[in-house]
């Protein structure tokens, strides 16, 4: 059995990296992501673990690698790993934050303005050859200048996402456990109770991380606070809303529309959702950009590789990061 285990191939950089310290890993050999079982077949002997946001690391699998001294996950969450079993059992939890975090700001703008100005829904209608001519009142979007901008988390990406946005003359509203120094600084970005900014913004963006405390953090009774125009982006974790309740307002045109990036029980996308024309949907590639990814493969196994070597990795994860 190899002493390293990846779940999936990762891209070269990483690869690279990995065949410079070692030639004693095994990769997952399919192209899809693995499953529980196949995590427990594969654990017995390995001592360090790389995995994905895909991956159930549960309590059984941690169990069942017996000589298991770290699990380096290639993502900035990590709500996929039971930390806090691997914790008990000694074993270091890893993730890669900061390489992505202008991959998934970008995302969020790109999404945001798909959104404000019908991009998706525009292109269909070129496609359909329905272009017969400019007109006054085709396809008509939202501006963006002195909009009010929600970010849902200021953490990392939503400080990079708001940043970013400096040009467009938005206002911005941010809540979070902590004050954001440089948010207020840079921007006069105004810190508000979760319930004020629901009410007041016009493009509310979630950049929290899944945990206890956010799961559902937006349901039903805080989605009916958004303005009939406001619309929400995601590209956090899909479970952070209450995707039933998400379908329900947008459906009865309570709010204008939404794109998301993620989604409660990704890879399955309900029908429903599928279904509407106010929404634009993308298949998790937040962090999608060659530079992230290769970053992202970097990083994982620069974590794994300290760990193994009984140093401290540069990015471990303890208890769960709440908002
Ligand atoms: C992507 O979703 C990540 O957590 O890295
Ligand atoms: C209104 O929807 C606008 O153009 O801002």
């Amino acid at each position: 059995m190899a002493r390293i285990f990846l779940s999936r191939k990762i891209p070269e950089a990483g690869m690279k990296r990995l065949g410079e310290f070692t030639g004693d890993f095994l990769v997952f050999p399919h192209d899809r992501p693995i499953t529980e079982n196949e995590l427990i077949e594969n654990i017995d002997d390995v001592e360090g673990l790389l995995c994905l946001l895909t991956d159930p690391v549960t309590r059984r699998v941690i169990e069942a690698g017996k000589r298991l001294k770290i699990i380096a996950n290639y993502a900035v969450g990590y709500e996929n790993i039971d930390v806090k079993s691997a914790n008990e059992r000694g074993i270091l939890v890893t993730n890669t934050p900061g390489v992505l975090t202008d991959a998934t700001a970008e995302l969020a703008w790109a999404l945001l303005f798909a959104c404000a100005r019908r991009i998706v829904e525009a292109d269909r209608f070129t496609r359909e050859k329905r272009f017969n001519g400019w007109s006054p009142t085709l396809l008509l979007g939202t501006e963006l200048k002195d909009k009010i901008l929600g970010l849902i988390g200021a953490g990392r990406i939503g400080t990079a996402f708001a940043l970013k946005g400096r040009g467009f003359g938005m206002r911005v509203l941010y809540c979070d456990n902590h004050e954001n120094e440089v948010l207020q600084k840079a921007i006069g970005a105004e810190m508000v109770k979760m319930e004020e900014l629901l009410k007041r913004a016009d493009f509310i963006s979630s950049h929290v991380p899944l945990t206890e405390k956010t799961y559902h953090l937006m349901g039903k009774r805080e989605l009916a606070l958004l303005k009939p125009s406001a619309y929400l982006i995601n590209t956090s974790r899909g479970a952070v809303i209450d995707e039933k309740a998400l379908i329900r307002a947008l459906k009865e045109g309570r709010i204008r529309g939404a794109g998301l990036d993620v989604y409660e029980n990704e890879p399955k996308i309900s029908h429903e959702l599928l279904g509407l024309s106010n929404v634009v949907l993308l298949p998790h590639i937040g962090s999608a950009t060659h530079v992230a990814r290769d970053k992202m493969a970097e990083t994982a196994v620069e974590n794994l590789i300290a760990g193994l070597n009984g140093k401290t990795p540069p990015n471990l994860v303890t208890i769960p990061k709440t908002l």
